[in-house]
């Protein structure tokens, strides 16, 4: 059954008359009328043809019903859009505490106000540019792998990058997306734990999607870079929100149905850090070595110079030729 209009007009793509939109939702045509000016307000471009019905022409760049339509149901329980928030991981933590938020929910942004990036740095976070969400799991993992979210979650956006856009993005340890050696986007995973097992996790993930080069600040132009910069063509934020949703929830069924394995291997594919030569700051220690292998919970293992082995479960890490 059909939840809204958008899912009607979707699905059947062609003018499709207001007596079956009100006939299969069971609504007056006199209410279908009023659902397509408020969908009008909220930035759809719905035409209306009296002998014809009515067609989608446009959705907006970033809005709830369109991604509701495609993406809710199956894994998804509830899906959050606003204009604008502090953070998206923020929210979904606070809202946890107070058990407002089911697991399984995603909270999508516009713009945040204090967009939040690992290692206590801040994602700038302007309007109408970019992906900004965050998803609230439940798991029931061992705390020692809730890194695999964070892995999963790379591997389901590079993934629905390539998708999307076509370009092939890899992944810098821990969790950074990559193209041309330039930062296209990045994962803060944050989680409440008992001692054994995960009770929330918040994957927060930013991608850079129709950033020009003037919107970067000027001391990050050089080492970050966007969908649009890479392909040079504009990217709905629409369906890539809507394909990382459908990447994520398979990479997530693929861990819970078959384990770890298939997926740290299909990190260890997507990689662009094992087998480097890598540089690894880690606080005031600064590490040089061969990022030799990831193991089974996600850490990196660095060959030293020596021959020693280091694991390492958080660092920021330079690529050296
Ligand atoms: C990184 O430093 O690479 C991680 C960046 C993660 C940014 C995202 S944007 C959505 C979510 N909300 C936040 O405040 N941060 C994450």
């Amino acid at each position: 059954m059909p939840e809204n209009i958008i899912d009607l007009l979707k699905k059947n793509n062609d003018y499709y008359s207001g007596a079956k939109i009100s006939a299969e939702l069971g609504i007056s045509r006199a209410a279908v009328w009023k659902r397509i000016i408020s969908l009008r307000k909220k930035g759809f471009i719905i035409e209306a043809v009296p002998s014809k019905g009515y067609l989608l022409v446009k959705s907006p760049d970033l809005s709830a019903e369109y991604i509701k339509s495609a993406a809710k149901g199956g894994l998804w329980k509830d899906i959050f859009v606003y204009d604008l928030v502090p953070s998206t991981n923020e929210l979904a933590m606070s809202l946890a505490t107070k058990e407002d938020l089911r697991a399984n929910t995603v909270i999508i942004a516009d713009s945040q106000k204090k967009g939040k990036g690992r290692l206590g740095r801040t994602w700038i976070s302007p309007p109408g540019r970019n992906i900004y969400m965050s998803i609230a799991f439940n798991p029931r993992l061992d705390t020692r792998d809730a890194t695999m979210l964070t892995l999963l979650t790379a591997v389901a956006c590079t993934h629905a990058i390539k998708k999307i856009s076509g370009l092939q993005v890899s992944i810098k340890w821990p969790n950074d997306l990559v193209i041309s050696d330039k930062k296209l986007g990045g994962i803060l995973t944050e989680i409440r734990a008992d001692i054994d097992k995960v009770n929330l996790a918040v994957i927060g993930i930013g991608i850079n999607v129709n950033m020009e080069t003037e919107d970067f600040a000027e001391e990050i132009r050089s080492i970050a870079t966007s969908i649009k910069k890479e392909s040079g063509k504009y990217c709905s934020r629409n369906e890539l929100v809507i394909e990382v949703l459908r990447q994520v929830e398979h990479f997530y069924c693929m861990l819970i149905n078959l384990g770890k394995y298939p997926l740290l291997n299909e990190w260890k594919i997507l990689s662009s850090t094992l087998g480097k030569s890598v540089k690894v700051v880690i606080g005031d220690e600064i590490l040089i070595g061969l990022a030799e292998d990831i193991d089974d919970n996600g850490m990196l293992i660095l060959k030293l110079d020596s021959g020693l082995r280091r694991r390492i479960s958080a660092g920021d890490i330079t690529l050296l030729r």
